[in-house]
């Protein structure tokens, strides 16, 4: 297949592009800005160094190299910059995924895979967990909005033109690196539990935090749905091969549909990584819901996706040890 993988340079992006490289029958085209993303990452295909709203190269693009299929990362993503800049959140992930959308009405592209989140669910009723697709969405910041805003954008774009088909898969807890140890997670300022974990194990963080020890959890911090990367990635292949059998657009959850307390990944960081790092207990944060847990029941079912690296230490350690290398 001739595939366009937007934000192919960043962490997920660079995980997918290496599984389709190793399956070795397709042409991949990364269209990336570098802005959070990596070059060094980008293993296989033709990097094209680009900025998603400069349309009319977008558009060039397109005419050019005739994908058959689009995988959308792109994308801002730190919740509290959401909050204070949303016109950036609203402008990069919802316009110009947009405008890659209508490129592909244009040019005929009909298969689209979308990165969504579960902050599309913003801070479900606990009656609700695990949860489910059909569950309410509320987002409660413009990060998750503007991702929500995507996928309507592609429900009502797929109702208009029926040969239009997407994929939306709405990731939880995203973590660790490939089992090779050849990419991982390189991003800057990142904020994602087990990456700070692995940084302070690894002394790039004198201590970390925990924030907020007081939910309605056993161990009173919050439980988080935590998916290995890789897995993550296999589930865009089994979507694209979803989509080639000529099933219909759909929307699924990615992720393990069981959760572990900040305090339990910090003890298994501890354990993986032989260090007693120094972890302090601070305020709760504005929105954090006691537990997110995915129910996954649907995306195994229907498209036949199966984790194969559901293991915590695993993904420490996998952590830890990209951690090490960069
Ligand atoms: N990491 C997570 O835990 C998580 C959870 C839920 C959803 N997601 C979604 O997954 C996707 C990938 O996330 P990630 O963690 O790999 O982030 P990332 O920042 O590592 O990757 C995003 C990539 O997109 C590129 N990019 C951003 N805006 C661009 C633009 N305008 N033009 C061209 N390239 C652009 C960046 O340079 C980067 O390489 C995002 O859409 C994110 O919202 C991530």
């Amino acid at each position: 297949m001739n595939i366009l993988v937007n934000g192919g340079a960043g962490y997920i992006g660079s995980h997918v592009v290496k599984q389709l490289g190793e399956q070795g029958d397709h042409h991949i085209t990364v269209v990336d800005n570098l802005v959070t993303g990596f070059e060094d990452a980008v293993l296989y295909g033709d990097l094209v160094k680009l900025d998603l709203s400069e349309f009319d190269k977008v558009d060039k693009l397109f005419e050019e190299k005739k994908f058959d299929a689009v995988i959308h990362f792109a994308a801002s993503l730190i919740v509290p910059e959401s909050v204070s800049d949303p016109i950036k959140y609203y402008m990069n992930n919802t316009v110009n995924t947009t405008n890659v959308i209508k490129c592909c009405i244009k040019h005929g592209v009909n298969r689209f895979i979308f990165s969504s989140t579960a902050a599309t669910y913003g801070e479900p009723d606990s009656s609700l967990i695990p949860i489910k697709e059909d569950a309410p969405t509320a987002p409660i910041n413009p990060y998750g909005s503007s991702k929500l805003m995507s996928e309507t954008i592609l429900k009502d774009t797929a109702f208009a033109h029926p040969d239009f088909k997407y994929i939306a898969l709405r990731y939880f807890n995203v973590a660790g690196a490939s089992i090779d140890g050849k990419i991982g997670q390189s991003t800057k300022g990142a904020t994602h539990l087990i990456k700070v974990a692995a940084e302070t194990a690894c002394g790039k963080r004198d201590k970390m935090f925990v924030f907020g020890d007081d939910y309605d959890t056993p161990d009173g911090t919050c439980i988080r749905d935590y998916i290995h990367v890789e897995d993550l990635a296999s589930a865009h292949l089994k979507a694209l091969e979803y989509l080639e059998e000529g099933n219909d657009s759909d929307l699924f959850n990615c992720g393990y549909g069981h959760g572990f307390s900040v305090l339990e990944v910090l003890e298994t960081m501890k354990e993986v990584s032989g260090v007693d790092f120094k972890v302090e207990i601070n305020d709760r944060r504005a929105g954090d819901p006691a537990i997110l847990v995915s129910d996954n029941s649907k995306i195994k079912k229907k498209m036949g996706w199966q984790p194969k690296y559901d293991d915590l230490k695993l993904i420490c350690k996998t952590a830890l040890d990209w951690e090490k290398k960069i």
